[in-house]
């Protein structure tokens, strides 16, 4: 079976690879099929963000189209930037200066108000027009210091007390473990298994 992620994000793309190398089905991704759409992500969650990319696909292919969004809700900030994690003080805005500014807002909350999440959406447009969705979390803390190397985005201001560290320390592996993402997915591959 032929299934396609809708990203052309190489970096997602070897994760995605990897949680879903035991079953049987060809992953492409937009690149390897040549598309580059542009999709307007107008939605209000992470949901119709993930479903309005896969049924945009999935209408253009014919094929069994996965789609993801995530982002970081910051519950000082009123759970901003949610679904404008990446649009967040401008797409060219380098994450050194996004994360010292959410460092800088939070530099009057008290221990108990520095939780946020990564949240993570996955959407599975099947061409009978069936759409499911699921979503992977993972609670934390924002960070008093940018911390860490690996990863991507807001990685090095997100600290995970059980790990006593960001998630820009951790290995690729091993956050994959506990990543929203990792989790949507390990959740999208029991819904595919079903259907293989
Ligand atoms: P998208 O789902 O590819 O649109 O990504 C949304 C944005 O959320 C990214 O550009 C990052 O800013 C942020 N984000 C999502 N997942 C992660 C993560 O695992 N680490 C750090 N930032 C993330």
């Amino acid at each position: 079976m032929r299934i396609i992620f809708a990203t052309s994000n190489e970096g997602k793309m070897k994760e995605i690879r990897a949680i879903l190398k035991d079953i049987d089905i060809e992953l492409l991704s937009l690149k390897d099929l040549g598309l580059n759409p542009d999709i307007d992500e107008n939605g209000n969650t992470f949901e119709e963000n993930a479903i309005i990319k896969a049924k945009t696909i999935m209408e253009l292919t014919g094929e069994i189209v996965l789609a993801d969004d995530s982002g970081i809700e910051v519950d000082y900030m009123n759970k901003a930037p949610g679904v404008y994690s990446a649009r967040f003080m401008g797409e060219d805005t380098s994450y050194t200066i996004k994360n010292q500014f959410i460092i800088d807002q939070l530099k009057s909350a008290k221990e108990e108000e520095r939780t946020a999440r990564f949240v993570c959406a996955i959407a599975c447009a099947f061409t009978d027009g069936e759409i499911i969705t699921r979503r992977g979390v993972i609670e934390g803390q924002i960070a008093r210091n940018i911390c860490g190397s690996h990863g991507f985005g807001y990685d090095p201001i997100f600290y995970v007390p059980e790990y006593h560290c960001t998630t820009a320390e951790m290995s690729p592996d091993q956050k994959n473990e506990i990543s929203h993402r990792g989790k949507a997915l390990r959740e999208i591959k029991e819904v595919l298994k079903k259907h293989l």
